[in-house]
């Protein structure tokens, strides 16, 4: 796997997978939207409705395992509301993934009908998948592909030919998954982002992170701080000093007893991404913004359906 820090998101590479989807758009009959379940707004492309036009669209939200499943059902309807069929998964362990092929034939229940009527009954279903670096693309399809998949390759557009892969349930995946580029513009969004571990951390301020972190899971997840931590859910002041108290009790102090802020940030964040906390969902569908700035996720219905 290749991470953000292969990736880099000039002019050119956007513009080369641009090209990549437009050319694979004709291809398909539905594309597949890889989710990160934890963050199920920042981890969408910016302009995937624009790019996929209006192509019936499964939504995959991923690492349901490391999401609050509340906040999960919450996405699940919030999705399904805008007109997409929505499954959850985890394809790391494999989890939901058996969902994908009966999701896509009833999201295409309405073509299907009319290729049987056309007496084209054995016609496979088509799709390609698509999402950001880090949210699983090469997990799911090889998951899905069992063994029948060589290598996974993961950058900016496509150089090689493009296969497709037969699964189970009558579809056909395109082998190249569409790595699209995150919302990085947005602050906000960037740094969920780099919570999750979707930005590499040396461009970034760990312990500045990690007090944005804390402050978010004092407020959101407090017995998650208290059990790990012992952060007692009354505890005042913000981030930094959250993390002078998770410094402190974890016995993490540099001489004359001052807390070292460095090393609490590095622990938190590697034991916030590898879940050691419990399951976390950093984004609400009731704190999306109604209008603006969600890329006409409520204005526009992806696959014309009300
Ligand atoms: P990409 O193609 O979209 O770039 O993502 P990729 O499949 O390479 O997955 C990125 C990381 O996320 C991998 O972890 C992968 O195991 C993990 N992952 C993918 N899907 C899930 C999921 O549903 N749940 C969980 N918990 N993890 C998932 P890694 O640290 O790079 O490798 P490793 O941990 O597998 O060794």
């Amino acid at each position: 796997m290749e991470d953000m820090k292969d990736i880099q998101w000039f002019p050119g590479h956007m513009a080369k997978t641009r090209r990549m989807i437009t050319k694979s758009l004709p291809l398909v009959d539905a594309v597949a939207e890889l989710l990160d379940a934890r963050l199920p707004l920042s981890s969408r492309n910016p302009e995937f409705d624009r790019l996929t036009r209006r192509k019936p669209r499964l939504v995959i939200l991923n690492k349901a395992d490391m999401a609050d499943p509340q906040l999960t059902q919450q996405w699940v309807e919030y999705y399904q509301k805008r007109g997409a069929v929505v499954i959850t998964a985890d394809s790391k362990s494999g989890k939901g993934v058996k969902n994908f092929a009966p999701a896509l034939r009833r999201l295409l229940a309405p073509q299907l009908a009319q290729y049987a009527a056309k007496g084209m009954k054995g016609r496979p279903i088509r799709v390609m998948i698509l999402g950001i670096p880090n949210v699983g693309k090469s997990s799911l399809i090889n998951r899905l592909a069992g063994g029948k998949r060589a290598k996974a390759e993961d950058r900016a557009g496509v150089t090689r030919t493009q296969q497709w892969i037969k699964i189970d349930g009558g579809v056909e995946l395109l082998d190249t998954p569409g790595v699209l580029w995150p919302k990085l513009d947005d602050q906000e969004v960037a740094c969920r982002l780099a919570f999750t571990g979707a930005v590499r951390d040396e461009i970034l301020d760990l312990e500045g992170l990690a007090a944005k972190l804390l402050a978010f899971l004092h407020s959101n997840y407090p017995q998650m701080l208290e059990a790990r931590y012992r952060i007692a859910p009354d505890a005042e002041g913000n981030g930094f000093a959250l993390l002078e108290m998770l410094a402190k009790n974890r016995g993490m102090l540099l001489s004359g007893g001052i807390p070292n802020t460095e090393r609490a940030a590095i622990a938190l964040m590697d034991e916030y991404r590898a879940a050691k906390l419990g399951r976390i969902t950093l984004e609400k569908p009731s704190s999306v913004p109604q209008t603006g700035t969600n890329d006409g996720e409520n204005s526009e219905n992806p696959n014309g359906a009300h």
